[in-house]
């Protein structure tokens, strides 16, 4: 799920304050602080925050540094050293290729390929139409399907280099979600 972000119009902004994204991410800070210290916290409050908003853009970083009373710019530091951890949007359609080892002793590594060639994009990044976005995961656990590509909910077995295209057309233009 991808969370509206609207621009602070300051620091302590109260409509902000009441931002559904922002009340998710204090709870998790708050359930944290009552279990003792938020010192090394920062890496699993940053997952959380990104499973809520579904990515972290400075308005994100922001709130966060605010709540751990750090600079902005550890919270930046953090968020740009790790690869899972992304500033863009997720695109419409999250596109997972299963790079476990079932799968790619059977050619995962050439159907992620495909999806790179024909999307212009890397494991890790969105299309610039906002469209799709790529992941290389491992074991989603369907194994006897191998190789495992999972397009948002809907998983597909058995997938060659040669199916990827029609995987792609059939979500464009709103195709099957
Ligand atoms: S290794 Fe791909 S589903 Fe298990």
């Amino acid at each position: 799920m991808v969370a509206e972000v609207k621009e602070p119009c300051c620091q302590d902004c109260q409509a902000c304050s009441q931002q559904p994204w922002m009340v998710e991410i204090d709870a998790f800070i708050d359930e944290l602080a009552g279990r003792g210290s938020l010192d090394g916290k920062l890496i699993a409050i940053l997952h959380r925050a990104q499973e809520i908003v579904g990515y972290l853009p400075a308005e994100v970083q922001a709130h966060v540094a605010r709540r751990l009373s750090i600079p902005p710019a550890k919270v930046y530091g953090v968020v740009t050293f790790y690869s899972f951890f992304t500033m863009i949007p997720k695109g419409s359609y999250v596109v997972n290729v299963c790079m476990g080892t079932a799968c790619f002793v059977v050619g995962a590594d050439a159907v992620l390929n495909e999806f790179k060639r024909l999307l212009g994009i890397e494991a890790g990044q969105t299309t610039p139409d906002g469209l799709f976005s790529l992941n290389a995961l491992r074991c989603v656990g369907a194994c006897g399907l191998a190789p495992v590509v999972v397009v948002n909910e809907k998983m597909y077995g058995k997938i060659a280099s040669k199916d990827v295209a029609g995987i792609i057309e059939s979500y464009k233009g709103g195709g099957s979600k």
